[in-house]
């Protein structure tokens, strides 16, 4: 069968052909491969950047954000079953078996030693058939068909959000579950950035009551901040509105939520947090030339003001039924604007446009089997 392969040693992105996996215990599932989305750590890896084949292979077949059908089950399989729609998780436990990943939560890992899926050591999903335990299957309603693939990059900002809610329990009012203790004091989020993952992050902020902001460079006229305004939030180009005014324009900022990689800018923004703040950064910036930033003002903003800031990589299956949970309720609210987060359908063998070209939408995917 076909698989969009990359070879880190040759430097080669390829078209390989690869024998089908079979079921090989009572807990594995059979699928085929429906879409694959492609983002920022597929187009590094494609640059032979980024990305590790498995052991004793010399390539590493792409892609972890997937969509999937169930073609069929091991024996001992009870959450799914032949047709079904699911997406597969993309982190595997490591050998060491570190508490983190005895639990589940190889998103945590503490080794560094755990896999991924179409990233670090295991191969991915840009090919016809799949064969995964049923642990890592997760089910999507048929409605989601359209844009199940959205989940992966969705569960950056689930996992995100779960976190932040745990932090901020620090604070004696309650700003989620009950809405009155808050004394109409409403969370102000900025989200930094317009790709896929910033703009399911704003919709996740929006859902969960946050006034929301996307600050990003595209000017105001660009589609993404016709998107960001149909959900309910507001969009700021930093081509209209310099950091310095930022504050200014937004009034308190409770809540960053970056998804740029770009450390500077983000570091600029992380001086302008509000009191309580909370700062994630979800980006995976190349290592560029230093950059200057003011460490004292930094330090003494997040002493004075309480302020948090955390790191979040990967998510677990929770955050995954999160997301689709979540699918479900942006589909029903905001059909439109989901949908136009999917920029381009394109067929396996445009892998090397998709991968390494210049145009790229917003969400591109790759269509591995067009059945239906
Ligand atoms: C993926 C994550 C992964 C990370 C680092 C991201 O693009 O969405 O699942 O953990 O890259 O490899
Ligand atoms: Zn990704």
């Amino acid at each position: 069968m076909k698989a969009v392969a990359v070879k880190p040693l040759q430097k080669q992105l390829d078209l390989v052909d690869i024998p089908a996996p079979d079921i090989a215990s009572a807990t594995e599932v059979r699928l085929q491969v429906l879409e694959v989305g492609v983002c920022g750590t597929d187009r590094e890896i494609a640059r032979f950047e980024y990305g590790t084949p498995p052991e004793g292979s010399d390539f590493l077949v792409m892609g972890h954000e997937s969509l999937m059908r169930v073609e069929k089950t091991g024996p001992a399989v009870n959450s799914v079953k032949p047709g079904d729609i699911v997406v597969l998780t993309v982190r595997r436990p490591c050998q060491e078996s570190c508490i983190a990943c005895r639990l589940g939560r190889q998103d945590f890992c503490y080794t560094g030693n755990f896999a991924e899926r179409g990233i670090k050591g295991r191969h991915g999903y840009m090919t016809e058939l799949v064969v995964e335990d049923e642990s890592y299957v997760v089910p999507l309603k048929p409605e989601l068909r359209d844009i199940g693939v959205l989940t992966e990059p969705l569960t950056i900002a689930e996992k995100a959000l779960a976190q932040v809610w745990e932090i901020q329990a620090r604070l004696p009012w309650d700003l989620r579950h009950d809405p009155s203790e808050a004394r109409g004091f409403r969370h102000k989020a900025v989200v930094l950035g317009a790709g896929p993952v910033a703009l399911l992050g704003t919709m996740a902020l929006v859902v969960q009551g946050f006034d929301t902001c996307v600050y990003s460079r595209e000017a105001a006229s660009d589609p993404r901040a016709a998107i960001v305004q149909a959900i309910g939030a507001s969009y700021i180009s930093s081509a209209d509105v310099p950091i310095g005014e930022l504050v200014t324009a937004v009034e308190r900022i409770d809540l960053i939520y970056e998804a740029t990689g770009a450390s500077k800018f983000s570091f600029d923004m992380a001086v302008k947090l509000g009191a309580n703040g909370i700062f994630i950064f979800t980006g995976v910036p190349g290592r560029k030339e230093p950059v200057e930033i003011d460490t004292d003002l930094l330090m003494r903003r997040m002493v004075l003001q309480n302020q948090i800031v955390f790191g979040t990589v990967n998510a677990a299956r929770e955050a995954f039924q999160a997301a689709v949970a979540d699918l479900e309720r942006f589909n029903r609210e905001w059909p439109d604007a989901l949908h136009h987060l999917i920029t381009g359908h394109f067929p396996i063998e445009s892998y090397r446009e998709v991968l390494q070209g210049q145009n790229q939408g917003i969400k591109d995917i790759l269509v591995l089997s067009a059945e239906c």
